[in-house]
């Protein structure tokens, strides 16, 4: 029987969990071994993988994070080390490679299928949604949920209170999950990496805003922008004239109970990964666009910056 094996790279999300699930039921469904990769390459090449079975993934379909867990490794960039991670992979007959991750753990798929001849399928998952040539990557649904909440949550105090409140989202140089958040939560203010800001636009409206009663601003701004949250915030109580409070969402975005859409699309991911390599996909990464799932190569993945959709940053200009 052929074998196959999974693994978690780079920032976890929510839908890693139910993908592994998927993963190891969809592999016994098609007549494979299934194998789980601890840590991610860095359990690869210290010989974490274990032959996985139904209950290895019971109960972890609501949970966030990853049961497998994962890892930054620096190891996996020397090609020594890659050849102790063919040799453990070899040594167990596993010749297909299932990797979620951002487009920095994708990266070294292609070299480690040319050195060894491991056939592999990346699935694009993070939080940042920044990987060129998909729409979507797993976790970023479940992620703005947690934003919305979160920003609902602060709203119902900034206006309990005369205050400005500057949101900060991840996202590294990405400010999609900023911009989405504030053209579904209807913040007064969003700042992004992407979009050349200058504050001074606003003052003169802000002004005239609260003189005319307004009780307090939300402000979401993408934590890869020239400033700091603090400096956004100081900008407010020292220009705006409004008592300011930083709520930086931090990791709390990367947790939580996968979404239903999550869920659905981990599935889908997975069945087109094992599907694809089944069938000859021996390279690939299998990305969703508006033509629906479709195979790439990690240089069309990896090779270029993805461009925020130039629709939504329109959106902002007119709002803002
Ligand atoms: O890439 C996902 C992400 O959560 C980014 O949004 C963030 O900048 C980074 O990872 C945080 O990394 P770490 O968990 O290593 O602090």
């Amino acid at each position: 029987m052929k074998k196959i094996a999974i693994l978690c790279s780079g920032g976890d999300v929510s839908g890693m969990n139910p993908a592994l699930k998927h993963f190891v039921e969809y592999s016994i469904q098609k007549g494979l071994i299934p194998h789980l990769i601890y840590n991610g390459y860095e359990g690869l090449i210290d010989d974490e993988i274990k032959e996985a079975s139904y209950s290895d993934v019971s109960g972890i379909i609501n949970r966030g994070g990853t049961n497998i867990g994962s890892a930054r490794s620096k190891r996996f960039h020397e090609k020594k080390y890659r050849d102790i991670a063919k040799q453990n992979l070899d040594a167990r007959g596993i010749d297909m490679l299932v990797a979620m991750g951002g487009d920095g753990s994708l990266k070294g798929l292609d070299i480690f299928y040319q050195e060894s001849g491991i056939k592999f399928c990346g699935i694009p998952a993070t939080i940042d949604n920044d990987i060129n040539g998909t729409d979507y990557s797993l976790g970023v649904d479940t992620a703005l949920n947690i934003i919305k909440v979160s920003i609902d949550a602060i709203r119902d105090t900034a206006s309990s209170f005369r205050r400005a409140f500057v949101i900060e989202t991840m996202g590294r140089d990405c400010g999609y999950l900023a911009l989405v958040s504030h053209l579904t939560s209807g913040s007064e203010l969003c700042l992004i990496p992407e979009v050349e800001y200058d504050l001074k636009k606003y003052e003169e409206e802000f002004k005239k805003q609260i003189k005319n009663g307004r009780r307090y601003f939300i402000a979401i701004v993408s934590e890869g922008i020239k400033d700091k949250s603090s400096d956004i915030s100081q900008w407010f109580e020292n220009v705006i004239g409004m008592e300011s409070k930083v709520s930086i969402l931090g990791h709390v975005q990367r947790g939580g109970n996968p979404s239903t859409y999550d869920r659905l699309m981990a599935y889908k991911f997975v069945n087109h990964a094992i599907d694809g390599l089944l069938s000859g996909n021996n390279r690939s990464v299998i990305c969703y666009t508006k033509n629906g799932f479709e195979f790439k190569t990690i240089e069309e993945v990896t090779s270029k910056k993805k461009e925020l959709d130039p629709e939504l940053i329109s959106y902002l200009k007119n709002n803002s």
